[in-house]
This record gives C-alpha cells, structure tokens and sequence, in this order.
C-alpha cells in the first residue's frame, strides 16, 4: 500500500477515467451502478410498502410508477452488462483465495438476478392479453390469445425472483460494511468518491 505521506510522482489525485482500471471502476460504471442502486430502493420501498399497508396513498405514490422505473431499470442493467464486458479484463481485481472466489460469485448472482427480475416481468407483459404502454406509448401490443408461456414465467419468477434480488442486496451492502469497518481494505473507494490514481492506473486506462 502507498503510504499518503509520502510524496510520489504518480500519486497526485486526478479526474476519474472514464473506463475502469485495475484500481477502480470508472465514471460510467459508477453512474450506472448508482442509478441502479437509487432506482431499485424505490422499487423496494413500494413493494413493501405495498405488503405492509395495502392500498394506502403513500404506496400509490411508489407503485404508480413501478412499471415505468422497472423498465427503465431493464434498460439500465442491459447497457450495464454490456459495459461490464466491454470492461472485462481491466477492472478491480477481487484477489485469489476463497473471500476473491465468493466476491466474484455474489457479483455474478447480482448481475444474473437484477437481470432476471425485470426480464420475467416484461415477458409477462409482452405475452398478456393487454398491451403495455407504461410511457403512454405502445410498446407491446395486447395478445389474443395470451401467451401462456411468457405470462407462466413471469408470474412464477418476477416476484421471486425480486426478493431473492433484494436478499443479495443487502448480503451485498453488508458486505461492503465488512470491508470498510472490520477490514479498511478501501472497497468502497473503488465505487465511490476520489482516491488517489496509481501509476498502474495511469499508464493503463487513464483518459
Ligand atoms: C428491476 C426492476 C424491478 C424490481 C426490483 C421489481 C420488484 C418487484 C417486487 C419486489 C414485487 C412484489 C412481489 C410480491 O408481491 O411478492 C413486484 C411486483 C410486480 N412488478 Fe415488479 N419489479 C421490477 C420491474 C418490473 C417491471 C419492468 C414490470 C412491468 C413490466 C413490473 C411489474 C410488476 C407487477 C405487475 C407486479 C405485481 C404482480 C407480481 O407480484 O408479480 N416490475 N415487483
Ligand atoms: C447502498 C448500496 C450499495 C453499496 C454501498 C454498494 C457498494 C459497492 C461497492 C463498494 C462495489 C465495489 C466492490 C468491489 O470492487 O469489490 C460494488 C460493486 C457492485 N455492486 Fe454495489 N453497492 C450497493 C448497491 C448495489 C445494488 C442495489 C446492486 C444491484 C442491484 C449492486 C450491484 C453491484 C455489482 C454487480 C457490483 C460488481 C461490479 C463489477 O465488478 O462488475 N450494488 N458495490
């Protein structure tokens, strides 16, 4: 580790990259995982809302717009898998041994189910005998009949499968809280607020 009080030639604090490094993650990933975040508590927050108190205005305020944002969200997590790869092989290390293994894997489970949940719930929607317009425009058309097997699935999974969602979450969110508190490896500082580029970075990925 590089000790801040000494002064090195490459470790003057400097603009984010656009693109990850071996260091940290980047602007766009950044964006995308945030917005990702703030999105999904809302999603959350009606749903529970919704479980804890029925049909109360306070849950018509959320759940009113959970088609809207849940689309959104598809499209966000498709451009953030599609960035993931095109990043692959010059992001954030997780390190070898089995707590490297177990992070790679609780990534790869959230990539997978925050993909899953809204793609079950759009096959459903693609599939119903309505059409969906959650903007006021179509975006599918009503089926006659309905498609038994894209409306069986996202019945089956789309709630499930978001609470599944949510259980990886907050293993996610503890986790981080494990980094920070009991082992001050810096985690958080890959995805969040400035830290000082290394050499590494620099002469790899900084533009
Ligand atoms: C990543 C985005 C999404 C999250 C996190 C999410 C989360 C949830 C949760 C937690 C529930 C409650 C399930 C239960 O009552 O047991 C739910 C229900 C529902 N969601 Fe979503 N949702 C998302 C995207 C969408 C999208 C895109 C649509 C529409 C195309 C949608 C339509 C619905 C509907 C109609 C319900 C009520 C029926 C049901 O339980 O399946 N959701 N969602
Ligand atoms: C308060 C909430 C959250 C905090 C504090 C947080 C924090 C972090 C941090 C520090 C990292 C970097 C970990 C590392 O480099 O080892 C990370 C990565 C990640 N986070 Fe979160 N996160 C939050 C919410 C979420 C949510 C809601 C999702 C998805 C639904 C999510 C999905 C991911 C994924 C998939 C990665 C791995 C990125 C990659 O390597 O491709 N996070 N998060």
């Amino acid at each position: 580790m590089h000790d801040p009080h000494t002064p090195h030639q490459n470790s003057a604090p400097a603009a984010l990259p656009w693109r990850d490094t071996r260091t940290l993650y980047g602007r766009i990933t950044r964006l995308l995982h945030w917005a990702i975040a703030a999105l999904m508590l809302w999603q959350f927050t009606g749903m529970v809302l919704k479980l804890a108190l029925g049909r109360a205005p306070v849950v018509g305020f959320f759940v009113g717009s959970h088609q809207k944002v849940g689309t959104v969200l598809f499209v966000l997590i498709a451009l953030r898998v599609i960035w993931a790869l095109a990043n692959r092989g010059h992001r954030p290390d997780h390190g070898a041994g089995l707590v490297g293994l177990a992070a790679r894997l609780g990534h790869l489970a959230l990539y997978a189910v925050m993909l899953l949940v809204p793609v079950a719930a759009l096959l459903r929607a693609w599939g119903s005998a309505k059409p969906f317009a959650p903007f006021g425009q179509q975006i599918f058309a009503a089926q006659t009949p309905e498609i038994g097997w894209a409306v069986g699935f996202g019945e089956l999974l789309h709630g499930e499968a978001a609470w599944l969602l949510l259980a990886l979450i907050a293993g996610h969110v503890l986790m981080v809280c494990v980094h920070e508190g009991l082992w001050r490896d810096g985690t958080l500082s890959r995805m969040a607020g400035r830290r000082r580029l290394t050499g590494a970075d620099r002469s790899r990925d900084f533009r």
